[in-house]
């Protein structure tokens, strides 16, 4: 990815304090969150076939990297995608923020905590492996993705 690299070739080229977040364009902020959310969802939809719909059959290493997976993503800063500029559609990007979003950061830190220990428990349940508490934590998790995208999330 284009952003990444040209993060990483800054921080080798001047090794002092300039951070990857301050290059990324809003239109790269946009299309970045939405990846991070994206990339979630897919791994809550591995999860989900296997402890909700049954679908394919549970796999206890499966379902721990699909907890790691939306785990460190939830612990990865996704607050810094929200910046300025990035309340409403930006060139390719279309966003589906609610501009309410940037004027309730307290509200917004909690639910986003609320997602991350969500996700803690989830790991925590599969690592121990069985079914029924990774159905159970990841339940929890999805209620704290729904109660964000209530508030937070256009339609
Ligand atoms: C703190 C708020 C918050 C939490 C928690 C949250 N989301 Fe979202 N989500 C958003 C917002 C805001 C958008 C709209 C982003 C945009 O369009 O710029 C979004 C967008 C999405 C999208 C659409 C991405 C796209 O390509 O348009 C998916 C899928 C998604 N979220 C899944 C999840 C899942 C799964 C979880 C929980 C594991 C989650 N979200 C947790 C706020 C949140």
């Amino acid at each position: 990815m284009k952003i990444a690299i040209a993060g990483a070739l800054c921080a080798s080229l001047f090794a002092a304090s300039m951070t990857a977040q301050a290059e990324v364009s809003p239109e790269d902020q946009i299309q970045l969150r939405k990846a991070g959310y994206s990339f979630m969802s897919w791994n809550m939809g591995k999860i989900k076939e296997q402890v909700i719909d049954e679908s394919v059959t549970y796999n206890p290493d499966q379902m721990l990297a699909a907890a790691n997976a939306i785990s460190a993503i939830s612990k990865s800063g996704m607050g810094a995608l929200f910046g300025p500029g990035t309340e409403q559609n930006v060139g390719d990007q279309v966003t589906r923020v609610k501009p309410e979003m940037f004027d309730n950061t307290p509200d917004v830190i909690k639910l986003s905590g609320d997602l991350t220990k969500a996700a803690d428990n989830l790991v925590s349940a599969a690592v121990e492996g069985d079914q029924s508490k990774v159905r159970s934590a990841f339940g929890q998790v999805g209620d704290t993705c729904k109660a964000c995208h209530d508030k937070y999330r256009q339609k």
